[in-house]
């Protein structure tokens, strides 16, 4: 379950839609970190302003991350004009925190400068090190980057001959593949993760956790970007070229996995409870990304799980290419987040007849 704080707020409304929308955000929302300009207009007319007045629920499932939940929210509530509530909002290494009490000292890597350790420290690990302070302890670590001072005061500096990292978490995007592959490739070839040391059967290391395994991301760049599937498939294929072998301890959170979308669902029933005031899980859930081989894979496959429904929505605006053929079909596509809430709205809650549906809970 959440572990988030309740919002301070009370429900919103007497009428609950018995439908929800999820959002993924890189591509759907924001690009590049701006804001597609659709989706403002999209959270207003779920916040009410629709031709029949309602309140409908949604919560945000990305696999983004490299903040606490609260910080990114304070930053989406701007950006989208509407109070966007942690209760409402997962990214790629929330499911991380259940991950806290299994292991002493972890390696925490990616994000910009130190932030992740604090999202690491917010969630309960114990002993973090990053790469910055293996680099601080020892700068022959990484012989082409030497830490700025800025990033030598945030650092700590360790005895490497005393450390053992029991498991590795990539929280967020690296910023330094290059230094960060050297140190993560040394821990999965050492002997029970301490540094300077290397494994005879090369399987010794600690376990390797990803946030998520987007091979390409949507920026305000005209082409796709390499993101942590990447870097994971550049970390993979250079332990087997060193070692012969398949790396065997490395597993990915974050969409399509199908527990991503069961805490998804958990996260929604509590956010339509508290904000909302509705119990169980709604009839549907529409799902609006803009990655099939994420978004819409992870959607179909749940749907198929559950008693509920999830639909899947592509939009245009993202990494899928317009025109192209989906290799996982959704069930609709949009133009835009705009269109995509339009079109669930009107399918669940107008019906073919175009009268009102006759199933909203009261
Ligand atoms: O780094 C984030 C990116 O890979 C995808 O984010 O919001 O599209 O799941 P999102
Ligand atoms: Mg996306």
């Amino acid at each position: 379950m959440s572990c988030y704080p309740s919002p301070n707020v009370s429900p919103v409304t007497k009428v609950v839609p018995d439908f929800a929308f999820a959002f993924d955000i890189d591509g759907v929302l924001l690009k590049g970190g701006e804001v597609i300009p659709e989706a403002v207009e999209a959270l207003k007319v779920l916040n009410g302003k629709n031709q029949f007045g309602i309140d409908i629920p949604y919560i945000f499932v990305t696999n983004g991350g490299g903040k606490t939940e609260a910080e990114r929210c304070q930053d989406l509530s701007k950006q989208l004009e509407t109070v966007v509530s942690p209760d409402q909002f997962i990214c790629g290494h929330s499911p991380m925190r259940e991950m806290a009490d299994v292991y002493g000292t972890v390696l925490v890597v990616g994000g910009e400068g130190e932030k992740c350790r604090d999202v690491a420290k917010t969630y309960g690990f114990k002993n973090i090190v990053t790469p910055g302070d293996l680099m601080k302890s020892n700068p022959a670590v990484t012989p082409f980057r030497k830490l700025k001072d800025s990033e030598h005061n945030s650092c700590k500096e360790l005895d490497l001959e005393e450390l053992e990292i029991e498991a590795i978490f990539v929280f967020a995007d690296s910023r330094h593949w290059g230094d960060d592959a050297q140190i993560i490739l040394e821990l999965l070839m050492s002997k029970n993760g301490r540094m300077g040391t290397v494994s005879e059967t090369f399987e010794e290391g600690p376990p390797i956790y990803w946030s998520h395994n987007d091979v390409v991301w949507a920026t305000n760049y005209e082409l796709n970007r390499y993101g942590m599937g990447a870097f994971r498939v550049f970390v993979e294929s250079m332990y087997k070229h060193q070692t012969g072998k398949d790396l065997k301890t490395s597993t990915a959170f974050g969409k399509p996995q199908i527990g991503t979308y069961q805490f998804a669902t958990r996260v929604l029933e509590q956010w339509r409870e508290s904000r909302f005031g509705a119990k169980g899980a709604p009839k549907t859930v529409y799902f609006v990304g803009d990655t099939y081989e994420i978004d819409i894979k992870g959607t179909n496959e749940y749907h198929e799980t559950v008693d509920e429904e999830w639909y899947s929505i592509l939009v245009e605006t993202g990494v899928y290419a317009p025109g192209s053929v989906p290799a996982h079909e959704p069930r609709q596509i949009a133009k835009n987040v705009l269109d995509a809430v339009l079109h669930g709205i009107k399918r669940s809650h107008v019906g073919e007849t175009g009268s009102l549906a006759k199933d909203l809970v009261l």
